[in-house]
Order: structure tokens, then sequence, then C-alpha cells
């Protein structure tokens, strides 16, 4: 009885609209509930940093952890079976066995808890950071080749790979993009948030150019210049320490995370900085 077809499919509708909803809600209130924990969390910490001491330089990673006082475990260099992501300090974490050295099976909950111990980055932003993958892949176990594929977190115009349209292995450093990336600190020992907007400019007008394939949304544009963010605050933009990181995928002996502010608050207003500092088009 083909006619009474869409009434089956109206009650199936009526039937199902209610757990839908629900279901609907709740994910809504936890993601609500989600984000309010993390900013009350947050604002304990821009508390904790305002009122306690700076950590040392020589203990910012505390004793036991790998880094501790600039002491990195052994650098090796991946083989063709393990997986590599587009991300210069993923890679580096793996190939000083910080994360699994074959880039496989990495739980999400331990990769934030890294982040935060290898590059004393604010638990709140290494939190968020995990979840909004956990959200992307829809899973808590990833591989670092995960994180490759395009347009997902993975985007154009990036300032130390080419666009996948030009080089599909995103996990590869293109020097000469490196390179220039660290000439613009001409003769002084660091770049500036000011250069890193600046090459950011330049990036994306030139792939908006050349790439017949060129994509980029504003999330696209906001993990880009949150990156630039983290390299700057976590590099304290000295040359010498990104160039060994960038080139090589690897921490220099002796080298120690230099950010010190430890919060998401903080980080926002850097980011929010780098995009300020952007040519209108691309902020
Ligand atoms: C869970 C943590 C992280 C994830 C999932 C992640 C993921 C990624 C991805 C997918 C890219 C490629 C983006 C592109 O296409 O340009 C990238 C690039 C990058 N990431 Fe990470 N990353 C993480 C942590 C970090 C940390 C802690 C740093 C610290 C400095 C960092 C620094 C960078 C830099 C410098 C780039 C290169 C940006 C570019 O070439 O434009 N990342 N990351």
């Amino acid at each position: 009885m083909p006619e009474l077809l869409p009434l089956r499919v109206a009650a199936t509708v009526l039937v199902k609209t209610p757990g839908a909803l629900l279901s609907g809600l709740w994910s809504v209130l936890k993601t609500i509930g989600g984000l309010t924990a993390i900013s009350l969390w947050d604002i304990v910490l821009v508390l904790i940093n305002t009122f306690t001491f700076k950590k040392k330089v020589g203990s910012v990673i505390p004793p036991g952890l790998p880094g501790h006082g600039g002491a990195w475990p052994a650098f090796v260099p991946p083989t063709s079976s393990d997986s590599r992501s587009p991300c210069p300090v993923l890679n580096a974490m793996a190939n000083h066995g910080i994360l699994p050295r074959n880039g496989r099976d990495i739980n999400l909950d331990e990769l934030a808890k890294k982040i935060n111990q290898t590059c004393n980055i604010a638990p709140t932003f290494c939190k968020s950071v995990s979840t909004a993958i956990r959200d992307t892949f829809g899973r808590n176990i990833i591989d670092l080749g995960d994180l490759c594929s395009p347009n997902v977190i993975e985007h154009e115009a990036s300032l130390t790979r080419e666009d996948f349209y030009f080089q599909p292995d995103v996990t590869r450093p293109s020097v000469p993009l490196c390179k220039r990336l660290l000439a613009l600190a001409k003769d002084r020992p660091t770049i500036t948030p000011a250069d890193l907007s600046h090459f950011s400019s330049i990036r994306r007008a030139e792939s908006k150019a050349n790439n017949p394939h060129f994509y980029m949304t504003t999330g696209h544009k906001f993990f880009g210049s949150a990156n630039c963010a983290v390299l700057y605050e976590v590099f304290a933009g000295r040359v010498d320490d990104i160039e060994i990181m960038l080139l090589e995928e690897r921490f220099r002996d002796g080298w120690e995370p230099r950010f010190v502010y430890h919060s998401t608050r903080s980080l926002q207003m850097l980011i929010s900085l780098l995009r300020a500092g952007l040519e209108d088009e691309w902020a």
C-alpha cells in the first residue's frame, strides 16, 4: 500500500524525534558544561600564574620527565613505516620517543598530557585541542598520519609545508619555506609575532594565486594563527632552536620550553595580536 508510506515515515519521525531531540540537547549541554569547566580552570591558572613565581630556567620541565634540564631522550629519525603528521612538534616528540616512535595508536588524553609536559603549554589549551580532535575524528585514539587529511585540520598556505596540491606528502617540511620563515629574523636572534603575521599573509596570498584547489575556512585561518602563537611562545621566537625543530624535527640538546604564562587566556591574546597583524583580506 504505497499511499500509506508517507504516514509510516511520519510516524517513525514522530517516534524518533523526542529521542533525537534529547540526545541533541544532551550533547549541547555537555559541550557548554565542558567549555565552562575549562574556562573556570583557566581562570584558576591565571590566578596561580599571577601570584606565584615563574618556573626557573633549567627546571621548566619537572625532574623525572623527558627534557628536564634540556636532556631529551635519544633522537631517532622515522622509518618509512612510521606514521608522521604535518605538525613539526608532534613529529619531534615521536622522534624523541616522547610519543610512540611509530606515531601510531596515540590516546588523545595522553597526547594532551605529553604536550603540557613537553612544551609547558597550559593544560586547558591542550585539553581543548585534544577534545576538538576527538570531535573531528569521532574517536580517542589516532595515528599521527590521521592529521594529514587535507583540509580537515591540515590546511593550505602553511608556513612550513607546501600545499597538498603541490606536495601530497605533508609530513615533510619544505626546506625553502622553512628557510624563508627563519630569514624573517634578518640578523636578529629571534623572529617576532609581526614577522609571523606578515609571512602568513604572504603565504595565503601566494597559495590563492598559484593553487587552483585553494580552499581556506575561517577555522583554518584561526588554526594557522594559533600555530604561529604556540611556535612563538614555546620557542620564544629563537631562530637557533626553531631551525633545528623545523628542519630536523628534533629538540636541540639543552633546549627547554620558554612558555611562561601558562593559560589559554594569554595564548588567546597572542593569537588575536597575530590575527590583527594579518593583511585585511586574511584576518
Ligand atoms: C594536540 C596537539 C597538536 C595538534 C593536533 C597539532 C596539529 C597540527 C597540524 C594538523 C598541523 C598542520 C597545519 C597546517 O596544515 O599548516 C600543525 C602544524 C604546526 N604545529 Fe601543531 N599540533 C599540535 C601541537 C602543537 C604544539 C604543542 C606546537 C608547539 C609549538 C605546534 C606547532 C606547530 C607548528 C609550528 C606548525 C606548522 C604551521 C605551518 O606550517 O604553518 N603544534 N599542527
